[in-house]
C-alpha cells in the first residue's frame, strides 16, 4: 500500500522539519543566534557552493577585519580579494563590494528587511535574499539553493526537469506551499541541514529523516534520480605555461582582467605553451626550472598549468629586468610576503607558500634566502 505523501500536508511536513531542527540540526555556527543582516548576508554568500568546514576561518577572519558594512564598503577592492583568496568563484567577492557600497550609498548603511529589495542588491539572488530576511527578518518566504532542491524533489517526487525554467518555477511554488506560519527562521535552517547532513547526494542516511516514510524517492528507492536537470555541464580542458619570474625573492605579478577566471586577482604570467616560454627566455639573463605541473580543476573547465621558474641574477639591473617584463603583461614586482597577502588564485598561493614555509601560520617576513635552491 502507497503511504499518503506529505506533500499534501503542509504543516506535518514543515512541524518534522522544525522538531528535527532542534533537536539535530546546526545550532551554533558563528553566523547563528544572530539577527544582524551584515553578518547572515557574508555567511550566506560565503556558504554558497562551499562548505560550512571551508567557510568558518574566512567568515572569522573576514569579520575582524571588516566588522560592518561601512568598513567593508570603504575598503580597496585588492585588501576584499586578499580576504576571499582561497576561497574560489571571485565574482562572489566583487559582489559582495559592490553589494557593501550599494548598501551604504542607497540605504543609508542598513540592509533593506524584505527579501523583494535585497534581491535587487548585487550578488543576491532569489534564495539568498529569501534567508537573509527568513533568518534576520522572519519573513515567510521560501528558499530553493542546491541542497533544497534535492530534499524537495525527492520528498515530492518531483521529476520534472530543473533545466527548464517554467518547470523550476514550479518547484518554487511547490517550496512556496510548504512553508509554515511560523518558525519560518528554524524550519529554514532545518531544511538546508538536512540537504547538507543526511539528505546528501550519495548514500543519503534515510533511516535518519525525519521525512522517512513520508518521501517518494525513499518510498521508490529512487533517491539518486533526483533532482533532474538534464543541461550537463560541457567540461573543457587547457594547457597553458606560467611563468614565475624571480629576482631577489620578488615575484612578477600580472592583474587578471576584470572579467573570467580569476578576474581581478594577481597573477603569474601566462602562455601557451612552454614551448612559447622557452622561445621568449632563451635571451634571457639568468635560468630557469621547470616545477611540477599540475591540474587545477574550475567549475567548468580541467586546466593543467606548466610552471617554470626563471630567476634572474641578483645582480641584474633596472635596465636588464625591465627588457625582460616588457615582453610580459602588464604587472609589478612584489616581494614574496606582499604577493602572499594579496589576493592570489589558491593554487598560486601554494606554489609560493612551498616557497616560503613558514606561511601561513607564522606571519614572520619570507626572506630571499628562504627559497629553494633554483639556478642561479
Ligand atoms: N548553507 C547555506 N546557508 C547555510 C546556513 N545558514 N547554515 C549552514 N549551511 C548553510
Amino acid at each position: 500500500m502507497r503511504r499518503p505523501s506529505l506533500a499534501a500536508a503542509a504543516p506535518a511536513f514543515a512541524e518534522r522539519v522544525v522538531a528535527w531542527q532542534r533537536r539535530h540540526g546546526r545550532n551554533d555556527l558563528p553566523w547563528q543566534n544572530t539577527r544582524d543582516p551584515y553578518r547572515v548576508w557574508l555567511s550566506e554568500i560565503m556558504l554558497q557552493q562551499t562548505q560550512v568546514a571551508t567557510v568558518l576561518p574566512y567568515y572569522e577572519r573576514f569579520l575582524r577585519r571588516f566588522g560592518g558594512v561601512t568598513a567593508l564598503a570603504t575598503a580597496s577592492a585588492d585588501d576584499v580579494l586578499a580576504l576571499w583568496s582561497g576561497l574560489g568563484y571571485y565574482s562572489r567577492a566583487r559582489n559582495l563590494h559592490r553589494c557593501a557600497q550599494v548598501v551604504v550609498a542607497e540605504h543609508g548603511g542598513a540592509f533593506p528587511r524584505s527579501s523583494a529589495e535585497l534581491m535587487q542588491l548585487p550578488g543576491i539572488g532569489r534564495s539568498t535574499a529569501a534567508a537573509i530576511a527568513a533568518f534576520c527578518f522572519g519573513e515567510r518566504v521560501a528558499i530553493l539553493d542546491g541542497n533544497v532542491k534535492r530534499v524537495l524533489t525527492r520528498v515530492l517526487g518531483f521529476g520534472g526537469d530543473l533545466a527548464d525554467a517554467a518547470t523550476e518555477r514550479a518547484l518554487w511554488a511547490k517550496a512556496t506551499a510548504l512553508l509554515p506560519e511560523r518558525d519560518v527562521a528554524r524550519y529554514t535552517q532545518g531544511l538546508m541541514d538536512l540537504g547538507a547532513t543526511l539528505c546528501t547526494t550519495r548514500q543519503p542516511a534515510c533511516a535518519s529523516c525525519p521525512l522517512s516514510g513520508a518521501c517518494v524517492a525513499e518510498r521508490d528507492g529512487a533517491q539518486a534520480s533526483y533532482p533532474v536537470k538534464t543541461r550537463r555541464l560541457v567540461r573543457k580542458q587547457r594547457e597553458s605555461a606560467w611563468l614565475w619570474l624571480s629576482w631577489r625573492g620578488s615575484v612578477w605579478l600580472e592583474a587578471r582582467p576584470a572579467r573570467g577566471i580569476w578576474a581581478g586577482l594577481w597573477s603569474l604570467p601566462e602562455f601557451a605553451s612552454s614551448a612559447q616560454l622557452d622561445r621568449l627566455a632563451a635571451a634571457w639573463p639568468g635560468g630557469g626550472e621547470a616545477l611540477p605541473s599540475f591540474t587545477h580543476t574550475l567549475t567548468h573547465l580541467d586546466w593543467t598549468l606548466h610552471p617554470t621558474r626563471w630567476t634572474l641574477p641578483a645582480r641584474a639591473g633596472v635596465g636588464a629586468r625591465a627588457d625582460v617584463t616588457a615582453v610580459l603583461p602588464r604587472g609589478r614586482w612584489f616581494a614574496l610576503d606582499e604577493a602572499l597577502a594579496t589576493g592570489l588564485p589558491a593554487p598560486l598561493r601554494r606554489l609560493l607558500e612551498a616557497a616560503c614555509p613558514a606561511r601561513p601560520t607564522e606571519r614572520r617576513p619570507c626572506r630571499a634566502g628562504t627559497r629553494r635552491p633554483g639556478p642561479a
